[in-house]
């Protein structure tokens, strides 16, 4: 593992437009700290307004072409970029380890899922033919009329990911807008951008026509709202937290967009559930990469007379858990930044001056925060509604399904939820009255796999993802009116 890490070497990061590598004019660079190394890894460029600009108007006349390419052409283009990631996986999964924290194993698994993503996105693509309609169906309507309707790209698709997938959520944005004919400038979250730049590395050598995509490089808070509200831009496809994704829909106007946002997924356990197997989930859900998964199970509502019982199941095995540097492969690793870590440990403070039980955990060490068990939450605590984005798990004791029901939708969120039981009936009773875009069944909340739609209501989005669902939304409906004269 060390072997790995002293070959990453600390450089200076390009960004990159026209299909070159370039340095910015400003001269300012952003200095990238790894989140368990506590050092500096890399340092990216600051971009200016101006190459911000040059970057959209590049976009916008290489598109045209790009849109004119049949769809065989560009899945020829798409199917080498997967190609050169599985190639680089042994050079990317290092880099995200270091940069994001995420062990080596989950950084390769998702270099090898970005690269399937892609893959499918081209098949899928390939098989989403139009529809053709006849007048005569509607009263009064002629047979004469006949309505071709395709799907044409929107344009300059702007792709701005979060930190915590900087390779596969950035992906999961280019792969659909490119195949559908569209250019992208993609924006990385800043820790995750030089992951985001080595993704863009295996994209050159796949050789997509300069100017096609674009890598713009610099803070959120400094360019982005340039960027989300710049004149160039078609479409918008953002995921990251609710507070930004908000501030960007009030920003973008009438530009179509797509939100992935936060989420607080309750995990709800019914009396008649196999606690241990829903314990396992639990614990995968909320812990897996320390919870800074939009997905991650982010409370638990459990019936009251099987709570002792499931908090035994799950103080053994959180207890269990590895903690410590993502080099070693552990579960719990710290997280993204020290200011992550505060708001956590915030969160538990507050419950317990409330009256939660710490069952287990509620120990830290600079940003890492070992896996953290709280009993008898109630509804007054913080942490029964703030998305944590970390390895604290809430337990609110219910007495029926009703209340269940009521409390996990309360909350501000809408991203998934799971009911565990053995009775199929009460578990679509709860699915159909849960109001979060998908709900698991005797599962953990993810996203995967990556062709399922994938949607947040409430503060957890607008629009859907999923492979197909992300072409939709990167293309809109063309009609066309043959006027026959039979
Ligand atoms: P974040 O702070 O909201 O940042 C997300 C992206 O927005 C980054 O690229 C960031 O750039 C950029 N940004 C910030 N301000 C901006 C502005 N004014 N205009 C345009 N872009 C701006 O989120 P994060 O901390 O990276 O990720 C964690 C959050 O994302 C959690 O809430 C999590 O639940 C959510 N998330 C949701 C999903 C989902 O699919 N539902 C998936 C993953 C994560 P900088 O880094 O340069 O600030
Ligand atoms: O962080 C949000 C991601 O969309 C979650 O993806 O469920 O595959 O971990 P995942």
């Amino acid at each position: 593992m060390s072997t790995l890490l002293t070959d990453i070497k600390v450089i200076d990061y390009k960004f990159y437009v026209n299909g070159q590598w370039k340095e910015s004019q400003s001269g300012q660079m952003i200095e990238i700290q790894s989140p368990y190394l506590y050092e500096m890894i890399g340092r990216v460029q600051a971009m200016e307004k101006e190459e911000v600009d040059e970057a959209i108007s590049l976009a916008r006349e290489v598109q045209v072409e790009w849109a004119n390419t049949s769809l065989q052409e560009r899945a020829k283009y798409l199917y080498r970029w997967a190609d050169e990631l599985v190639n680089m996986q042994n050079e990317i999964a290092p880099i995200i380890m270091k940069e994001v924290g995420k062990s080596l194993k989950d950084a390769r698994n998702e270099v090898v899922r970005t690269a399937d993503f892609i893959r499918y996105t081209v098949e899928e693509a390939l098989h989403m033919h139009g529809e053709n309609m006849k007048g005569d169906s509607f009263p009064g309507g002629s047979k004469s009329k006949i309505a071709m309707i395709e799907r044409v790209p929107l344009g300059v698709v702007l792709a701005i990911s979060p930190f915590n997938y900087p390779v596969n959520l950035a992906a999961a944005k280019l792969a659909p807008a490119l195949i559908a004919g569209n250019a992208v400038i993609f924006k990385p979250a800043t820790q995750g951008s030089i992951s985001g730049i080595k993704m863009i590395e295996a994209l050159h050598k796949a050789e997509f026509p300069a100017g096609l995509v674009s890598l713009i490089t610099g803070r959120g808070s400094v360019i982005g709202d340039y960027l989300v509200e710049h004149k160039g831009i078609d479409m918008i496809s953002f995921t990251g937290g609710t507070n930004t994704g908000e501030h960007l829909a009030k920003k973008a106007a009438m530009i179509p967009m797509v939100l992935e946002l936060g989420g607080k997924d309750p995990g709800i356990v019914r009396e008649d559930a196999d606690l241990v197997e829903a314990a396992k989930q639990i614990i995968s859900g909320a812990f897996s990469y320390s919870g800074q998964r939009c997905t991650a199970i982010k409370r638990v509502l459990v019936h009251e007379h099987i709570g002792d019982k499931l908090v035994g199941i799950l103080k053994e095995e959180i207890e269990r858990l590895a903690v410590g540097s993502p080099e070693k492969g552990n579960t719990v690793v710290p997280l993204i930044d020290n200011q992550s870590a505060d708001f956590v440990q915030g969160l538990i403070e507050d419950a317990i001056e409330k009256g939660a039980k710490v069952v287990t955990g509620n120990k830290r060490d600079r940003n890492l925060i070992y896996p953290t068990l709280l009993d008898h939450v109630t509804e007054d605590m913080s942490v029964a509604w703030e998305e944590p984005f970390g390895p604290v798990l809430p337990v609110i004791r219910v007495s029926s399904d009703e209340e269940a029901i009521n409390i996990a939708n309360k909350s501000e969120y809408g991203l998934q939820a799971s009911v565990f039981t053995k009775d199929i009936n009460k578990a679509f009773m709860i699915s159909n009255k849960m109001e979060t875009g998908s709900v698991q069944i005797n599962g953990r909340t993810e996203r995967g796999p990556d062709h399922f739609p994938f949607i947040g209501v409430k503060g957890s989005g607008m629009g859907v993802q999923g492979i197909r669902k992300s072409i939709e939304s990167m293309t809109r409906e063309k009609v066309t009116v043959l006027n026959l004269s039979l």
